[in-house]
Formats: structure tokens, sequence, C-alpha cells
């Protein structure tokens, strides 16, 4: 085999497999209602379109300098300091694609065999991107008896003299909690007493309907430790512009640098004069979110009546995580539901071996869907 081994140890994307059993049975035919998705069914607002279209014909679609449009960077620093409280300025800011800005900074920290301790259920790309980075993937459990906050003593447990890295992600995909404050300041205790570099995946920042979201980037102390990732993907619909950016300590941008010189060189420029618009546009997020709390009540008071089902309201995100207590691995599970009632499900495997027993419902589609699918779910439910 040619490929090199650190491919080989990669894991393909389970979500992406059911996606693509979907498109099986579509090809067939069938009309196959997905539950599954990982981004906004609503389009870009339009004023953050037409910024693009502006930019691209003012001449704009040139490389741009590898760290981001100024203008940009500036906009962001702003938006942390005032709305999130974290003390950054244009030059913390390296803008690229969110889940890029994850892979440049595990590139940057992770040597081979260094331990990085990543949310479970979490992410799916946590988990190979530190493969792909040589490292190794530690899980730390998610308390869904605690609304799916951290379990602070499964992470000091999991910590040795090869930890590097921690992951959070707040708010969380697929569980949809919300870290508290006293989730970040235990976090903030660890990352200081054992030195590790934190990384806090922010990217579900906008989509809160109960609490609010804190970033560790608040306290001052903690903020030389960590990497803040966020992006534009889910809060503005803008999945498809590859569009977010990292912050972090000064010290560590020239490094990081390096790894977005030689790689994508660039986010888009014209995705760039989007995200500057992005930035600006308050009410379509305030609209979309404010949809997303509807199906989320509707999601859950129909999973909540499900035989077999217990589920928790989540607090943020487009996801719901819910438990099952019939005896059926959760990759089967998502299967048959799709085999039987033509619906697509994430299992709750996809997401580490905490999120075994649980399927991932994604309502970022149409109440009509949501009903139609949710429908098929409770009849396979029911059936087993
Ligand atoms: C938790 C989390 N982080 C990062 C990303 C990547 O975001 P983007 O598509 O903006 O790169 C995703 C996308 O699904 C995500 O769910």
């Amino acid at each position: 085999m040619l490929i090199s081994k650190r491919v080989q140890g990669m894991y393909p994307s389970q979500t992406l497999a059911l996606v693509e059993m979907a498109a099986k049975f579509k090809e067939k035919g069938y009309n196959i209602i997905s539950l599954a998705v990982g981004e906004p069914d609503f389009i870009t607002p339009p004023n953050i379109i037409d910024a693009a279209c502006k930019a691209m014909k003012a001449g704009k679609t040139h490389y741009t300098p590898p760290s981001g449009i100024k203008e940009l960077r500036e906009s962001i620093a702003e938006k942390y300091r005032t709305v999130n409280g974290v003390d950054v300025d244009a030059n913390n800011i390296i803008v690229t694609p969110a889940k890029l800005a994850i892979f440049n900074v595990l590139s940057a920290f992770v040597d081979p065999g260094d331990e990085v301790l990543v949310p479970d259920p979490g992410w799916v790309s946590y988990r190979e991107m530190v493969r792909f980075a040589r490292g190794k993937p530690v899980s730390i459990r998610l308390d869904e008896e605690k609304d799916w906050r951290l379990d602070v003593d499964d992470i000091v447990s999991k910590i040795d003299y090869k930890t590097k890295v921690i992951i959070i992600n707040t708010p969380t995909n697929p569980t949809g909690g919300v870290l508290t404050n006293e989730d970040i300041k235990a976090i903030r205790d660890i990352v200081l007493d054992f030195d590790l570099i934190l990384i806090s995946d922010e990217i579900y920042e906008k989509i809160i309907f109960e609490g609010e979201h804190i970033s560790p980037g608040i306290y001052d102390d903690l903020r030389m430790n960590t990497i803040i990732v966020n992006g534009f993907s889910k809060g503005w619909a803008m999945t498809g512009w590859r569009i977010g950016y990292l912050i972090a300590p000064h010290r560590y941008i020239p490094e990081l640098e390096k790894v977005q010189q030689h790689t994508i060189s660039c986010a888009p420029s014209m995705a760039q004069y989007a995200a500057l618009e992005a930035l600006k546009t308050k009410s379509y997020v305030e609209e979309m979110v404010a949809e997303f709390k509807k199906r989320r009540d509707y999601v859950y008071e129909r999973l909540s009546k499900m035989p077999g089902i217990k589920v928790r309201k989540p607090r943020a995100t487009f996801y719901m995580f819910p438990r099952y207590e019939q005896n059926v691995p959760s990759k089967k599970l998502a299967e048959d539901i799709m085999m039987k009632e033509k619906v697509a499900i994430t299992p709750g495997f996809a997401f580490g071996n905490y999120g075994e027993n649980h399927f991932r419902i994604s309502f970022a589609t149409s109440m009509e869907n949501l009903e139609k699918g949710l429908d098929g779910v409770e009849r396979y439910m029911e059936s087993i």
C-alpha cells in the first residue's frame, strides 16, 4: 500500500457514510428525508451575497495577505472585544475556514505520540485530525445527566505527561449542550495546572436558545494558552463560502501563519468581504435562530413521547441527541431507519464511544420534513 500510514490511520467520516447511503437510495428513486444535515437550510443573507459580488466586481479576486484582509481581522477583534469580552486585536487573528483552523492548530502543536483530549460525544473530525497529526485522541466524557456538560473528574483522570492539547466545543455538536462559566473555570484550572493548549471551538456561538455563550478567552491568564476557533458557516448560513478564523496569542501567530502560507495561502478573497458584511448582519440571524427554536421545541416534544427514548432539550445548535434503550447498535439503528422508513439520521457511535445508544437528529430542515421524518423514526422505535 503506497498510501501513508498517517492517512491509513484515519477513519472515514461516519456522518458522510449515511449521506452517501441516502444518495444511493435517491438514485434509485426513493424520496429520502434527511435529518442528518450539518448546515442551516437557509440561504446566506442577501446583503452578504451582494457584498461578495460587489467585491468581485471591484476586482477583489486576488490572493489576500495570508492572515486575511486587515478590515476583517479588525472587525473580528472588535466583535470578540465587545460581544465576548475577550481582549484581542487584529494581530491575534488568522482568517481561514474553521475546519482548516483546527487542522492548522493541531498541525502546529501536536508531535507524534502527543495526546489530545477530545469531547466525547463530539464532532467527528477532531479525532481524525489528531490522528493525521500523528497524535493520539483521548476521549473526555460529556455528562448527559448534567445536560452534556464536562465531567471534570474524567478529564483529570485522562491527563498524563503526554497530554498536550485539550479541545472544547461550546455550544456542542452533537449534543446541543452549552458549557457554563463553572465548566470554563474548571477548564482554566486544568489548563493552567498542566500547562496545556486549549482549543475552544465556538462555531455554534450564534445558534443559542437559552443560556449564554462564554468563551474561555475572557480569562486573561488563560488567553496565553488558548486558541479560539470560530466562523461564519453556521451563524450566517455560509457553509459553502469556507470562511472562519482562529484567534491565538501573538507569540504563536508566526508559526500558525507558516501552516496557512503553505496550505491554503489565504481564505477566499470574496468570502472575506462577505464575512465583513456578515459581522454587521443581525436581524437575519435572529430570525433564523427563532425558527430553529420553534423546530427544537417541536422535535423535543415528539421525541419525548417516543417509546424507549430519553432526550435532553438542547439549549443551542440545530441538533438533538436522544438516548434510546432498545438493544440495537446505533449503526444498525440508523441503517434500519434508512432502509425501512427512508429517513436519514446520524448514528451516535460516529461521535465517539459515549455516543453509542444515541442518535443525532438535525433540525436544520423544514417543519414538513421534520414531521414526516419523525413519523418514520417513531414507527421504527415502536416496531422494535
Ligand atoms: C463542531 C464543529 N466545528 C467545526 C466545524 C467546521 O466548520 P466549517 O464548515 O465552517 O469549517 C463544524 C462543521 O460541521 C462543526 O460541527
